[in-house]
């Protein structure tokens, strides 16, 4: 494994920025950057040993603006969607800032996504990665508590990248951690994802409303198009969050993706109840257009702090948060 620093521009807030690039013998890399805890690139083999991008991303972190699609970013204090910005704790009322017409969008104005976290880099065994640490401020995006996050991402010689975000707040608060790269397993730039062959573990998902909040109810996907428990092409567009089986809190297989003609696939574990499937279907212009990546957010469920029936998302003092995600490349 190798582990290289390099600058990376300037941040949209005037900073300098660095970029760390971890590779393994079989030439699959990871580039990360501080400005957002930001995945920019994913180098992959494909079956005959050719290397591409698979990451949608760009070369400078002037162009990471922050609320433009999230790109490849680490999305915090609470990933996804509040309805109308709003949640009660402890008997309080909370409102904070609508980003997303009505509603509150991964962390607001200026999420995690949008911040220079710190940055230490690591290796130990077959395993290398970076630890970015953020110091979230009590009442930033109107939140309560003080929270202290680090997102690790690592890359180890089997081709896994580990995705681990943990905090502890000093006053109850509210999480969702989650990662929002967009992915081309074809090569990024090549065109549209709507090819790519899809398996969710997930019997369920949620229906939502006409502005993307939870109804609470979780549906079955028996006989509808969400239906990925055998494997299909993608062929339409998602926005939705797929309840994935097996057991919260234990890492498991909860989403596979193959690109049919380079036959690169990604295997996405997770130990959370959710995965948001997005098809990419805001991305607009050059270079990235509509549906050409596709991003599996492994996270809690959207609303869910209004949503008592929902897995619960609320973080007390003295306990810890605990997100475990891990992706499996292959080539077969
Ligand atoms: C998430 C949401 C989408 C969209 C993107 C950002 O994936 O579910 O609706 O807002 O973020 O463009």
């Amino acid at each position: 494994m190798t582990i290289k620093k390099q600058p990376f521009g300037t941040t949209p807030d005037g900073d300098t920025a660095t970029l760390w690039t971890i590779e393994n013998t079989s030439g699959l890399s990871l580039g990360i950057c501080d400005w957002g805890a930001t995945i920019v690139s994913v180098k992959q083999p494909d079956k005959t040993g050719r290397l591409d991008e698979i990451i949608l991303g760009f070369d400078d972190a002037s162009r990471y603006i922050s609320t433009e699609g999230y790109l490849g970013a680490t999305c915090g204090r609470f990933a996804n969607r509040i309805a109308s910005g709003k949640f009660s704790l402890g008997g309080k009322k909370y409102q904070l800032n609508c980003n997303d017409g009505l509603n509150h969008l991964h962390g607001g104005e200026k999420g995690y996504n949008a911040r220079t976290w710190e940055a230490a880099p690591y290796s130990e065994g077959n395993r290398s990665g970076v630890v970015f640490t953020l110091i979230s401020p009590d009442g930033e995006e109107n939140y309560p508590g003080e929270f202290k996050v680090s997102a690790d991402y690592a890359l180890d010689e089997q081709g896994r990248l580990f995705m681990d975000f943990k905090g502890v707040s000093n006053k109850p608060t509210i999480i969702n951690i989650t990662n929002h790269a967009y992915w081309n397993l074809a090569g990024a730039g090549s065109g549209s994802i709507l090819n790519h062959l899809l398996k969710v573990h997930a019997s369920g998902y949620l229906p939502v409303d006409e502005t993307a909040i939870p109804t609470g109810e979780i549906h079955s996907v028996e006989g509808t198009a969400f239906d990925f428990r055998k494997v299909k092409p993608i062929s339409r567009e998602f926005d939705h969050c797929m309840v994935i089986d097996g057991e919260n809190g234990v890492l498991r297989v909860a989403v596979e993706v193959q690109d049919p003609v380079s036959g690169r696939k990604l295997t996405l574990y997770t130990d959370r109840p959710g995965v948001q499937l997005y098809t990419g279907n805001f991305l607009q212009g050059t270079p990235f257009p509509k549906n050409s990546g596709f991003c599996l957010e492994p996270q809690d469920f959207p609303d869910a702090p209004n949503h008592p029936e929902f897995p619960p998302v609320v973080l007390q003092p003295g306990e810890t948060y605990h997100h475990r995600s891990m992706i499996e490349f292959s080539n077969r």
